[in-house]
């Protein structure tokens, strides 16, 4: 099938070239002409484990991007919108750019003579496809939705660092229409995904999204709650969790105890979702708490760090990990700034490393040390943090060494302290 993917970011850029390794014929649409021309040679304009592999695989075959939403309407059947829905001022959700890009859409729709499918797959609050892009489309191509173009809501539940691998094996696939023609074309475009579809309406799709989303942060705030009272009993919360999680009615997934959660989607969303019910006059207690854990669960990486070292003026900290997560050099949401911003308040001088990331965060701290290894980073410093759970800091034990202290907290259960040697003090933020 023919596919016009408006936007070209994470999602945007993964749903491109997933569907067209899974042979359909595909068109980034992109305002940004640097985007455009990264794609046309053949790189993705963001880094995803295997994503350049099958961008240069199908770039200028059946994979192309343009600027020019008529061209792509025209030359294709059915356009996912993938742009970005950035919280606004208020918490809530910052629904501009659907609106934007369902206005071009919408022209160039009214331009084209045969049935378009319009499909969001931008992760919106429920109601939005149907209240808010639909009508646009409307005005804008000057048809009607269900006769000159069909409506789809289909959410994407992308990992970071493993998007390409969660697209082409998902565990669901949620198709909300707002008619059978459109659900059908959606679905035809999996028909190579081994996965069941779930049919249903384009607001309870929505509706599915946020909560699989605010689950799991729900599932990792928990952890982190529970892990806090284990740490105040002397109890290894990975211990408890581990038995618990063999329980049948609960997964041991998503249990871990850490430093909290960050990345794009599980803070927006809760947000989101926290603002949508209170738009409608439900205060949802269970979801603020479980974003006021989150927002503490940082904070408590420095807490331990003053119970060893109170006055933290002057002192070097090596901060290891400034990524949200291992795998990834997205910083949105990390929960490395907090905890940054917190140690230069304090007087402390940061040193920092991370594999990927260390580019990105140089916009948000300019006074701090970006390292070029963890070596770098731990030498001489008085203690050290260990923010991301990046592999190749759970062996690090003849670096640690290279302290002027020998404070090591862990804020992802990444290291074995048996496996440390004596002269390092090894603090667990929840064990
Ligand atoms: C998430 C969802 O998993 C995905 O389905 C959705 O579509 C987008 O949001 P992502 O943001 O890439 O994906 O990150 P994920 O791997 O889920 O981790 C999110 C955060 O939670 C990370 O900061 C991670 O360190 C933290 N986390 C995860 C924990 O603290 N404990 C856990 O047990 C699991």
């Amino acid at each position: 099938m023919r596919i016009s993917i408006i936007g070209s970011g994470y999602v945007g850029s993964v749903t491109a070239a997933c569907f067209a390794a899974l042979g359909h014929e595909v068109i980034c649409i992109d305002i940004d002409e640097k985007k455009v021309s990264q794609i046309n040679d053949g790189y993705p304009p963001v880094w995803e484990e295997g994503l350049e592999d099958l961008m240069q695989k199908h770039v200028g075959k059946n994979l192309i991007a343009t600027s020019d939403y008529e061209y792509a309407v025209q030359n294709t059947d059915i356009s996912f919108i993938c742009v970005g829905t950035p919280s606004g001022n208020d918490g809530g959700i910052d629904l501009s750019i659907v609106g934007a890009a369902s206005k071009s859409l919408g022209s160039a729709i009214a331009s084209k003579s045969g049935y378009h499918v319009v499909v969001v797959k931008s992760t919106v609050v429920p109601g939005t496809t149907e209240d808010v892009v639909l009508p646009l489309i409307e005005e804008y191509s000057g048809r009607i939705a269900g006769e000159g173009f069909g409506v789809a809501m289909n959410p994407e539940f992308l990992r970071e660092g493993r998007a390409v691998d969660d697209f082409m094996n998902p565990d669901k696939i949620v198709v909300g229409a707002i008619d059978e023609r459109s659900g059908a074309l959606v679905s035809e475009l999996y028909r190579d995904v081994d996965c069941e579809i779930t049919y249903t309406n384009p607001k309870t799709a929505e509706m599915i999204k946020y909560t699989n989303n605010s689950l799991l942060a729900t599932k990792i705030s928990f952890a982190n709650e529970i892990g806090n009272i284990c740490k105040k009993l002397g109890i290894d919360t990975y211990e408890v969790m581990n038995a618990v999680g063999k329980d049948f009615r609960l997964s041991p997934n998503f249990l871990n105890s850490g430093a909290g959660f960050g990345g794009s989607c599980f803070p927006k969303d809760v947000r989101a979702l926290i603002g949508k019910a209170k738009e409608m006059d439900y205060y949802p207690s269970l979801l603020e708490s479980v974003m006021e854990v989150n927002e503490l669960q940082p904070l408590q990486m420095v807490e331990l760090l003053q119970e060893k070292i109170p006055d933290l003026s002057g002192k070097t900290i090596s901060v290891l990990g400034l990524a949200f997560k291992g795998n990834t050099d997205d910083i949105r949401e990390s929960r490395s700034i907090p905890v940054i911003k917190k140690l230069l308040e304090l007087g402390a001088e940061v040193k920092t490393y991370d594999p990927l990331a260390s580019e990105n965060m140089e916009n948000v701290f300019d006074t701090i040390t970006y390292c070029e290894s963890s070596v770098e980073s731990l030498r001489d410093a008085d203690a050290c943090l260990i923010m991301t759970e990046w592999d190749e800091f759970r062996d690090l034990d003849e670096a640690f060494s290279l302290m002027k202290g020998n404070l090591v907290i862990d804020g992802r259960h990444l290291i074995d302290p048996e496996a440390l040697s004596t002269e390092i003090e090894y603090v667990g933020i929840c064990w």
